[in-house]
């Protein structure tokens, strides 16, 4: 093999010639690392050659049997249950619950008549066994390996041919015929493609857990995402027991999905009604709440959009906030002052949402703005009406997709009344039985509904 070195960024995998303090793929910092250069690719287990093109009606298509786990939330982000023969990549931040989930769903795959093979690396055996024990997991058809190079663990699956294969976690394997080290961009990508021909060639699912790395030493699950069928990232507060799986890309299904799970003494349970969840803890009869459903992948979420404001004491007011994004505030905020003349240029904003979620759709847009003037005014929000709207620069109120989906959520979870874009009212016809409408074009309408 021939040897010639590169540098590579580790947050996103771009190669250069030469090295810079930015990555200019990324731009993210201090990322770049000298590496070998792999010219010749290391040689795949059995991977067949199609020579010839194929019409699309001579293509079979076998019907995917899905397996299913422990977990209806984890299927459901799959898009039905684990595909055979797929690679699902698992990223997040170290201690978040990617090992316990991996046990956890490895347990309820393990059978009579199939193994699951789990690559543990970070952990000895023994500590996998502590777990395993708190978790109360006494699969006998479990097995563990501390393997770390590849070419070993192919061995020992065609040894044991298990029906799922769980790498913990990519950053620790390495190829013996490759001279970087463990971690190192070349490493972690040489590893991944071996293990993808690993799984198309045997059919076996193989789920590969990716730290997110703080520093640039060690590549992160980005570098990988190209290379896998699936990636799921697993999110959340450590110091809240709540945890988000979401998919950012699905070969087998759709992407975005969420599934929200609760770490606890006997590790994750899923939580199948998350509007619950994010609404109960709320306090009826405060200031500055306001309940507005949000669309995640295929699912309605109720959420608790929540605002303090309060007279500032400095020159530059203090603009927070949680959950959503500075940019969507501060429009908000403008169109709050221009609109309805709202001094809130002498105020401190802070926003939150319950729950640690991230919003990222505008149909919350008239939810933050309406719980900010309830702060604000001081003024109680009917704890029975939830809100739906995207607001725009000149103050109007513009429909929002899937009304359908997130009334339904809205009436399931016992909301009575709705303010909710005009152009969405015919929509919305349906379910004039259950709810109260209250169609607004302009915020100014909505501001009136509040005060
Ligand atoms: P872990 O799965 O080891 O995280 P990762 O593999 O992503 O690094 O989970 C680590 C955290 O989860 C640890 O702080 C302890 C906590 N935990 C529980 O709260 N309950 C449990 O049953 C288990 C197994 C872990
Ligand atoms: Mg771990």
């Amino acid at each position: 093999m021939k040897q010639k070195t590169a540098w590579f960024c580790t947050s996103c995998g771009n190669k250069q010639a030469k090295w810079a303090g930015q990555c200019p793929v990324c731009q993210e910092w201090n990322t770049l690392q000298e590496e070998v250069e792999v010219v010749e690719r290391s040689k795949a287990p059995g991977i067949k050659k199609l020579t010839q093109p194929v019409r699309l009606d001579e293509i079979v298509n076998r019907p995917l049997e899905r397996a299913k786990t422990c977990f209806s939330e984890f299927d459901k982000v799959l898009g039905g249950g684990v595909v055979p023969g797929s690679l699902i990549l698992v990223g997040g931040d170290p201690g978040i619950g990617k090992s316990t989930l991996s046990l956890q769903v490895a347990h309820s795959l393990a059978k009579k008549d199939s193994a699951v093979l789990y690559i543990s690396g970070e952990e000895s055996l023994e500590q996998i066994a502590l777990r395993a024990k708190r978790l109360h997991v006494e699969a006998s058809h479990l097995l563990f390996s501390n393997a770390t190079e590849v070419t070993e663990i192919a061995r020992w699956v065609k040894e044991c041919s298990p029906s799922l294969l769980i790498i913990d976690s990519i950053q620790i394997l390495f190829h013996s015929d490759i001279p970087s080290s463990p971690g190192s961009v070349t490493q972690v990508r040489e590893c991944t493609s071996y293990l993808m021909n690993l799984a198309k060639a045997t059919g076996i699912a193989t789920i590969i857990i990716g730290h997110v790395t703080k520093s640039g030493e060690i590549a992160g699950p980005r570098v990988l995402e190209h290379l896998v069928d699936t990636v799921l990232y697993f999110e959340g507060e450590k110091q809240q027991n709540l945890r988000l799986l979401r998919s950012m890309k699905n070969r087998f299904g759709p992407t975005d999905e969420i599934a929200v799970f609760q770490m606890g003494e006997l590790g994750l349970s899923e939580i199948t009604n998350p509007s619950k969840l994010f609404i109960e803890d709320r306090a009826k009869g405060t200031t500055g709440s306001v309940i507005t459903p949000m669309i995640e992948g295929t699912r309605p979420i109720l959420i608790e959009a929540q605002a303090l404001v309060t007279d500032t004491f400095y020159p530059t007011p203090s603009r927070r906030s949680a959950g959503l994004d500075p940019n969507r505030l501060a429009l908000l905020l403008a169109v709050c002052e221009k609109r309805a003349r709202f001094k809130l240029h002498q105020s401190d904003v802070f926003v939150s949402v319950t729950g640690g979620l991230k919003i990222t759709e505008p149909a919350a847009d008239l939810g933050f703005l309406l719980a900010i003037v309830s702060s604000f005014a001081n003024k109680v929000f009917d704890h029975d009406t939830i809100v739906i709207g995207e607001v725009g620069l000149g103050g109007e109120v513009r429909a929002v997709s899937r009304i359908e989906a997130r009334l339904k959520e809205a009436i399931q979870m016992g909301f009575t009344r709705c303010i909710l874009p005009a152009k969405n009212h015919k929509s919305a016809e349906p379910f004039r039985k259950s709810l109260q409408f209250h169609p607004v074009s302009w915020v100014d309408e909505a501001i009136d509904a509040v005060l």
